[in-house]
């Protein structure tokens, strides 16, 4: 019988609750503590789920001595300091995305674990939902042919988020590019066999996000302090040949709004959001949808991943290293566009 740990939950804000959720619906973890440095927030989690102890600080939680594990669901700026605090107190950690504010901090984190011994798993929960197990299957099984191009899309046509710090560059290391397009990115890059990326182009821009007046389907957001990119583009070349390109917007004219990957090969291709594959047949290019992919939890079932990786000793599903490589791809893009050329990455 797999035994039962014991977690603690850092940062008490709107993504702590699907943790909590994940964390309850695994029979094998149990949650002992939350905290925020908001101690309202901490309260009301640990009221609303049941949880034996509350603190205004990550320290406070990190002394238990119980708890072998935590997730960091603290904002961008604070993943590598509370990370490194919780791998020196001797736990297991579920970051949050993207793994920090740039892969320097990444690369801290990634360096932290493997000297404390300890699992680090970024929270890149896109791989686990149904949709991408599906694709993931279909190209594992070569009915694709050899991945050669990919399609990473996060557009929110106006979908600037109205709460939290989303546009501000020094709290959150930049716009849609590393809060939506990290998950894209990394979901794209998985399906194609996470290729060793070695050189990046990009260019980002800002032209609806820090103007007034302008429509957004979460309400008004703060345009005033909004100092990062609305929409970013990039071409992605690997160390085998494939490219991939990436657009990602929290605001811009397109036609629809799309969070997906497209990933094509010289037998078919597959996407997701929405699910197809491209494959010929009857003397046709066929599109299928295949129609009885159950819906899944991809929040609860990354934390659950966690979860079964602490207890049974397996290595995790999303590691340290390979949100690095994501966070590589982001930094350059950035990079890219101020110099105005293609940039290699190692
Ligand atoms: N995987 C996803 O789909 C997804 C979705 C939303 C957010 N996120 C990520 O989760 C993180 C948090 O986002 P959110 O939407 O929950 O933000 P939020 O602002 O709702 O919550 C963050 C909470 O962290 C607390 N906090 C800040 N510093 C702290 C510290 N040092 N110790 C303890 N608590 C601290 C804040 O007081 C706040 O309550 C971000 O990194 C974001 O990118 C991921």
């Amino acid at each position: 019988m797999p035994r039962t740990i014991k977690v603690g939950v850092i940062g008490s804000g709107g993504i702590s609750r699907v943790h909590l959720e994940g964390y309850q619906k695994s029979p094998y973890s149990e949650v002992l503590a939350v905290c925020d440095i908001d101690p309202a927030r901490a309260k009301q989690r640990a009221e609303q789920f049941d949880v034996p102890y509350w603190f205004d600080s990550a320290d406070e939680l990190l002394k238990l001595r119980e708890i072998q594990a935590v997730s960091i669901c603290t904002p961008n700026y604070d993943h590598k300091g509370s990370t490194l605090k919780a791998l020196r107190a001797g736990k297991h950690v579920l970051c949050e995305k993207p793994i920090a504010m740039n892969a320097r901090e990444g690369q801290q984190m990634v360096a932290a674990a493997k000297k404390a011994r300890k699992k680090l798993q970024i929270g890149l929960h896109m791989r686990f939902s149904a949709e991408a197990q599906y694709a993931k299957k279909v190209v594992e099984e070569g009915l694709i042919g050899k991945p050669y191009y990919a399609r990473s899309l996060s557009i929110r046509r106006r979908g600037v988020p109205s709460w939290g710090v989303f546009g501000q560059k020094k709290l959150q290391g930049g716009g849609p590019l590393i809060d939506i397009g990290v998950h894209a990115i990394d979901l794209t890059w998985y399906l194609m066999g996470c290729p060793k990326p070695v050189a990046v182009a990009g260019k980002t821009y800002r032209t609806i996000g820090d103007k007034p007046g302008h429509v957004g389907r979460f309400g008004p957001w703060d345009w005033k302090t909004y100092d990062v990119e609305d929409f970013a583009v990039a071409l992605i070349r690997f160390d085998n040949g494939a490219t991939m390109t990436v657009e990602s917007a929290f605001c811009v004219n397109l036609p629809e709004d799309v969070l997906g990957a497209h990933v094509v090969g010289d037998k078919g291709g597959v996407a997701t959001g929405p699910l197809k594959v491209q494959v010929e047949m009857g003397g046709h290019l066929v599109d299928c949808t295949p129609n009885d992919v159950k819906r899944v939890d991809a929040h609860h079932a990354e934390v659950m991943a966690f979860v079964d990786a602490v207890v049974n000793g397996k290595a995790v599903p999303v590691p340290g290293e390979q949100a690095l490589w994501v966070q590589k791809i982001i930094d350059a893009i950035y990079r890219s566009s101020e110099v105005n050329r293609e940039l290699r990455i190692r």
